[in-house]
Order: structure tokens, then C-alpha cells, then sequence
């Protein structure tokens, strides 16, 4: 199983958020981790999981990771398994808004299959720290994704 993440972070704690997930998958296969402005070029030979991340910045997902979704092109992510996460403040969603659901709406518009519903974690301020059991959710999250995907890898789904 191989698995890139992808991430964007301003203050480090979406990438705290993405070297957990990176750790627990890391047991199970490889994985390469790529902050957003480090990426270039886009190399998804042979990867299985491609996981996007990053802070819910005036309600959307960074700009960083915005123009990667909008330049990447077309074609280029059909037929991979994805999943999504953010980080944000703890509020009800119509207020905090949202960018794991819009990579996720986006991800699935260029043909990606969604093996879990995009997750958020939450930060206590603007600069973090993470809430307390954060990184605990987030290595349930990755294994989560693990399960789905070897159900998926089986035929199951
Ligand atoms: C310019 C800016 C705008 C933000 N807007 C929102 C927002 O609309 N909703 C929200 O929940 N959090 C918002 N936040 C809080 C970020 O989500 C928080 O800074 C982030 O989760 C920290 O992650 P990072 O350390 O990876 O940058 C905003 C933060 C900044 C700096």
C-alpha cells in the first residue's frame, strides 16, 4: 500500500495532524508526506491513497491547496481511493465552514473515490494548540482509512 498526503498548515498543527496519520499508515505501507509548496512536480506513480489536508482558513480550504485543485489536470486523479481532513475551530459547521467537504466535493468531481467521509480536528486558537485527544482521533482516523481500504482492496465495496 503506498499513500501520499498532502497537506498545507500556517501554524504547524494540520501538519502535526498529517505526520500522525503518516506514522500510523507507516506501519502498513509507505508513505510519503508533501507539503503543498513543496510538491511540485505532482508524482502519483503507484500510489493507492492519496489523503489531502489542511486549515479551514475564512471558511474554505487554504489557497495553497485551492490553486493545486484547480491546476491539477483533468484526469490526472481519476480512479484513486482519497480521503480528507481539515483543521478548525470547534463551532457547528455552517459557522466555521468547511475544507475537508470542499477538497472532498472537488476530489470527487476529478474521479476520486471517498473511502471515509472528510474528518475535521480541532484547534484550541487561531495558532493551536490541538484539543486535547486530537492526535489520538486522527490515529483512529488513519486506521479507519486502513480498514476501508483493505475491504475496498478485497472487493468488498
Ligand atoms: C486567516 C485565518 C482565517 C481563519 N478562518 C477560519 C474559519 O473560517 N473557520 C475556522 O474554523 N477556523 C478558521 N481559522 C483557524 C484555523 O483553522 C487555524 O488557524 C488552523 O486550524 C491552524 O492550523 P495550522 O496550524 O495548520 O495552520 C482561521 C485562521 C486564519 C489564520
Amino acid at each position: 500500500m503506498k499513500v501520499l498526503i498532502i497537506y498545507d498548515s500556517t501554524f504547524g498543527n494540520t501538519e502535526k495532524i498529517a505526520r500522525v496519520i503518516a506514522k500510523t499508515l507507516g506501519g502498513f505501507g509507505e508513505v510519503r508526506l508533501s507539503h503543498i509548496d513543496k510538491m511540485n512536480p505532482l508524482d502519483l506513480e503507484g500510489i493507492d491513497i492519496l489523503i489531502i489536508g489542511c486549515p479551514i482558513q475564512r471558511h474554505k480550504p487554504t489557497l495553497g491547496i485551492r490553486d493545486f485543485l484547480e491546476q491539477v489536470s483533468k484526469g490526472t486523479l481519476k480512479g484513486f481511493l482519497a480521503a480528507t481532513f481539515d483543521t478548525r475551530y470547534r463551532m457547528p459547521r455552517w459557522k466555521s465552514g468547511s475544507a475537508a467537504h470542499v477538497i472532498a466535493k472537488k476530489l470527487r468531481k476529478r474521479g476520486c473515490s471517498l473511502l471515509l467521509s472528510p474528518e475535521s480536528f480541532f484547534v484550541a486558537g487561531k495558532e493551536g494548540p490541538l484539543e486535547y485527544k486530537e492526535r489520538d482521533r486522527a490515529v483512529n482516523w488513519a486506521r479507519m482509512i486502513l480498514e476501508k481500504y483493505n475491504i475496498t482492496a478485497e472487493g468488498g465495496v
